[in-house]
């Protein structure tokens, strides 16, 4: 047994099913992280062991979606990493608006978790708009987590995420917030330009799908270089010419996929 008490044989088949549904590489100290998810729900099933619920997973289709939300990481934050809002809002946002008189930018925030980074950028569009007539935008959300989406959707937030622009925005918190049962919820007025959807980053979207934005932050580290390059891939293929991808602080593809120019940390841009 580990120290979260999983046999040798049970953890490896919990982590190969965790690469079989999502694609992500976790090694052996996960365990502890692991247990501490899966454990109300293997309670809630009244399952006798963590291999039942593998052997669950393996054979009902329908308890896949709850293993993925149970497996998945989710932390996220308004403004998460503030060079790169600073950057849109000064820069990319103006040029863009220059340079396509009369389109429409198109953003897929990739991994949207429960949507703070998409919530922001759809702030910082509705800035834009007012100081910009004409200027229009569509946001396309995805995360392979039906649950987290399901969050995303409601769009209700407390707590650390909201601590960022609490202190750099309290205008903005007062104007695209309301106060709600479990904290505040952002107003329809962000919502209006927003789709949600459940998606594989590991499969293709559909390839009339072209972005000019795409935030693909804090998820390629969950992954192995292999998996990391066949994301980049598909990704590559929903991307209108010249548009930008941005990646996580960590995160950095730099020499490895020469379809993607670095302009600056944590941005790249297509040929
Ligand atoms: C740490 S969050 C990142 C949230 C946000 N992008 C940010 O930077 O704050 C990572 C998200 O990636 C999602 N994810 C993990 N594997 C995925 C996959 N194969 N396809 C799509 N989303 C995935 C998780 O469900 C999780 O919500």
């Amino acid at each position: 047994m580990d120290a979260a008490g999983f046999s040798p044989a049970t953890l490896s088949a919990l982590l190969a099913l965790v690469r079989k549904h999502t694609g992500i590489a976790m090694t052996e100290r996960k365990s502890v992280l692991l247990e501490r998810r899966l454990r109300p729900r293997v309670q809630a099933l009244k399952l006798d062991s963590y291999q039942a619920y593998l052997d669950m997973v393996e054979k009902d289709r329908a308890e896949v979606p709850h293993f993925i939300d149970l497996v998945t990481t989710n932390d996220t934050l308004f403004f998460r990493t503030q060079q790169v809002w600073d950057y849109i809002e000064q820069e990319f946002l103006p040029q863009w608006f220059q340079d396509h008189p009369g389109k429409r930018l198109k953003i897929w925030s990739a991994a949207a978790s429960s949507g703070e980074e998409l919530y922001s950028m759809a702030m910082l569009c509705e800035e834009f708009q007012q100081t910009h007539p004409g200027f229009g935008y569509q946001i396309f959300a995805t995360d392979i987590s039906r649950q987290i989406l399901a969050q995303a959707r409601d769009g209700q937030y407390s707590g650390r995420s909201l601590e960022r622009i609490q202190s750099t925005h309290p205008d903005w918190v007062k104007k695209y917030f309301r106060p709600s049962a479990h904290g505040l919820r952002v107003v329809d007025a962000l919502k209006k330009n927003v789709e949600l959807a459940q998606h594989n980053l590991l499969t293709p979207l559909k390839p009339s799908r072209q972005f000019d934005l795409v935030f693909l932050r804090n998820v390629l580290i969950y992954f192995d270089p292999e998996h990391q390059q066949k994301i980049l891939d598909q990704a590559r293929l929903s991307m209108a010419p010249h548009s930008r991808m941005i990646l996580g602080e960590s995160e950095s593809i730099s020499g490895r996929d020469t379809a993607y120019q670095l302009e600056r940390p944590m941005i790249y841009r297509m040929e």
